[in-house]
């Protein structure tokens, strides 16, 4: 039976550590793992455009001795020229695994439904999981545990933050998203998320006042205006000031790290001096996109 990953939402906790250790030995020990994807092909398919995702599969499926063929949108939605789930069935004749950027989640799911092969979500409107694996893997290697872990996600609720939340609720952290009001996370992510986290004790908090960072160890942001997202920046701008991730709101929570996933825009939701400071997790969390995902893909594509 083939296993997609299209949100980690039905993952388990012990399935989650374990993709973290051997990401954490993939990258300890490439030399190990040069031929782990050994004559597999991925077919990695892109409705929007991409600097680390695209670039840290390509070179990591590399890496592992495999093969990876880039599918921009040419020129429209990938689901305009053909039904999705055409496309999944037939990718599926010649790759061993699908990666696939879409605006919506349901093509990602009508593309697993006929893919014979794994479909991995590298972003969609709901969720960035794979974003989400090389963030935690960061807390791992700064704290040791993730379960210890106090992360504030500030700014826009959207796909990363969703993706963060379920995370950290399966693996049991102390989980915070703070949204200026009318950019709150989805309802029905929050419910999935507090019902993760009884099972494995986290804790989850949605706020809109920024006092609810106080005592995270990491605070963390996105961009303000997602992919997709036609508003024009100054209709919101004002809205999401207060909510900039800059030295006076690491010091007022007593914060220690700054995470972005990227790409940033210096001095609107982070400023320049975190991005370049000591403090910055930024270019560990953008590394590590490419020790995770070999980790999923072999996960997925072979038996370790
Ligand atoms: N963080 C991230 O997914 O970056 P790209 O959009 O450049 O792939
Ligand atoms: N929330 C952002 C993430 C980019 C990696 C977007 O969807 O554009």
């Amino acid at each position: 039976m083939k296993k997609d990953l299209l949100t980690f939402a039905d993952w388990s906790k012990a399935e989650l550590l374990s993709l973290l250790k051997l990401a954490q030995q993939t990258k300890q020990n490439p030399a190990d793992y040069r031929k782990a994807l050994d004559g597999k092909a991925v077919a990695a398919l892109f409705e929007k455009p991409s600097l680390r995702t695209r670039v840290s599969f390509d070179i990591g499926i590399n890496k592992l001795g495999g093969h990876m063929v880039y599918l921009d949108s040419q020129a429209g939605k990938l689901a305009g020229r053909e039904d999705a789930r055409d496309m999944g069935a037939n990718l599926a004749c010649w790759a061993d695994a699908i990666v696939a950027r879409v605006y919506s989640h349901n093509t990602l799911v009508q593309m697993a439904e006929t893919a014979k092969v794994p479909v991995i979500n590298a972003l969609c409107d709901l969720y960035h999981p794979c974003q989400a694996l090389a963030d935690f893997l960061t807390v791992q290697e700064v704290l040791g545990d993730v379960s210890q872990c106090r992360l504030a996600y500030i700014g826009d609720g959207n796909n990363v933050s969703n993706s963060l939340l379920l995370m950290g609720a399966i693996l049991g952290a102390d989980i915070r998203v703070i949204t200026p009001k009318g950019h709150e996370v989805k309802g029905q992510i929050l419910d999935q998320a507090h019902s993760l986290a009884q099972q494995s004790g986290a804790k989850i908090v949605a706020s809109t006042d920024l006092d609810a960072a106080r005592g995270c160890q990491f605070l963390y942001t996105d961009t303000w205006l997602s992919m997709g997202d036609t508003t024009p920046l100054a209709e919101i701008k004002d809205k999401f000031q207060p909510f900039q991730l800059n030295r006076q709101l690491m010091d007022k929570c007593g914060a220690d790290y700054a995470m972005h996933c990227q790409p940033a825009h210096r001095e609107l939701e982070i400023t320049s001096e975190l991005i370049d400071g000591e403090c910055s997790l930024l270019l560990q969390q953008a590394e590590n996109r490419m020790h995770a995902q070999n980790a999923i893909l072999i996960s997925l594509l072979t038996a370790h």
